[in-house]
C-alpha cells in the first residue's frame, strides 16, 4: 500500500487529482470509478481546471459511480447523480452517455443486478476513487458480518444517516437505503485511490494497519495489490 500523508485539504485534492490525471493521460479511454461526499469535491475542481487548461480530456473516459441513494432521482439535488453532474460531468468534455450511476428509483434488486453486469461488461474500473465513512464504510458498504461481493441494496446505519444529514434540510429527508457497488466490485478495480480529509485519520489508520474484518469495511483494501491512500494525519 502506498500511503501519502498531506497537510491540508488543498494538498489532498491536488495529489488525488494528479493521480487521476496521470491515469487519463496514460489511458485516455480509462474506466474511472468515482465517489461522492465532501472529500472528492476539491479533487474534481482540480480535474475541471486541468481539463479547461487542455492538460487532460475526458472525451473517451467512461465512469462508474460507487453508489446512489434509494428513492432519489437524478434531478434531486441530494442524489449522487446530481452531485456528479454538478461537480464534474457538466464542467468537462465527457460524453454523459459514458457516465454511470446506479439508478435509485427502480426495483433495487433488479437495478443492483443490472449495475453489476454493466460494471463487469466495462471490465471494472481502471482506477477507483474512494472516500471513507466515519465507521469505515466504502461506497455504502456498511460494517457487517461478511464482505458483500456484488452491487446490492443496503440499509444505512444510524451513524451514516446522522453524518450525511448535514447535506439535507432535515435528518428525516435522508434516505434509509442505498444501492452500492459491493466490496467485490470495488476490489476488482485495477487500482484504488482512497482519500480522506480532516477528522478521518483514526478510521484510516484502523483500516490500513488494523485487522482485515468486515466490521471495518475499508480494511479489505489491505488485500488489494495496488492501493494508494492519501490522508491528513
Ligand atoms: C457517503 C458516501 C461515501 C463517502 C462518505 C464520506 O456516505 N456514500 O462514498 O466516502 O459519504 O463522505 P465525506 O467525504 O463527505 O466524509
Amino acid at each position: 500500500m502506498n500511503i501519502i500523508k498531506v497537510k491540508n485539504y488543498e494538498d489532498l485534492s491536488r495529489v488525488a487529482a494528479d493521480i487521476i490525471a496521470e491515469q487519463i493521460k496514460t489511458k485516455p479511454d480509462s474506466v474511472l470509478g468515482l465517489a461522492t461526499g465532501s472529500s472528492p469535491i476539491g479533487t474534481y475542481e482540480n480535474l475541471v481546471a486541468d481539463c479547461k487548461a487542455g492538460e487532460i480530456s475526458f472525451k473517451d473516459v467512461k465512469t462508474v459511480n460507487l453508489d446512489e441513494y434509494s428513492g432519489l432521482s437524478g434531478d434531486n439535488v441530494n442524489s449522487y447523480r446530481y452531485f456528479m453532474n454538478y461537480n464534474l460531468f457538466d464542467k468537462v468534455d465527457i460524453d454523459k452517455n459514458n457516465t454511470h450511476v446506479p439508478n435509485g428509483t427502480g426495483d433495487s434488486v433488479e437495478e443492483s443486478k443490472a449495475y453489476e453486469n454493466l460494471v463487469a461488461s466495462m471490465g471494472y474500473a481502471d482506477l477507483q476513487l474512494l472516500g471513507i465513512g466515519n465507521n469505515g464504510h466504502i461506497g455504502f458498504n456498511e460494517p457487517c458480518d461478511d464482505f458483500p461481493a456484488a452491487t446490492h441494496s443496503v440499509d444505512l446505519t444510524e451513524s451514516t444517516i446522522q453524518a450525511n444529514s448535514r447535506l439535507f434540510d432535515s435528518i428525516d429527508e435522508v434516505p434509509r437505503k442505498a444501492i452500492t457497488m459491493g466490496i467485490g466490485t470495488i476490489m476488482k478495480a485495477k487500482k484504488i485511490l482512497l482519500i480522506a480529509g480532516e477528522g478521518k485519520a483514526d478510521i484510516v489508520e484502523k483500516s490500513v494497519y488494523g485487522k482485515v474484518i468486515p466490521q471495518v469495511p475499508a480494511s479489505v483494501l489491505q488485500l488489494h495489490p495496488d492501493v494508494t491512500v492519501v490522508y491528513i494525519p
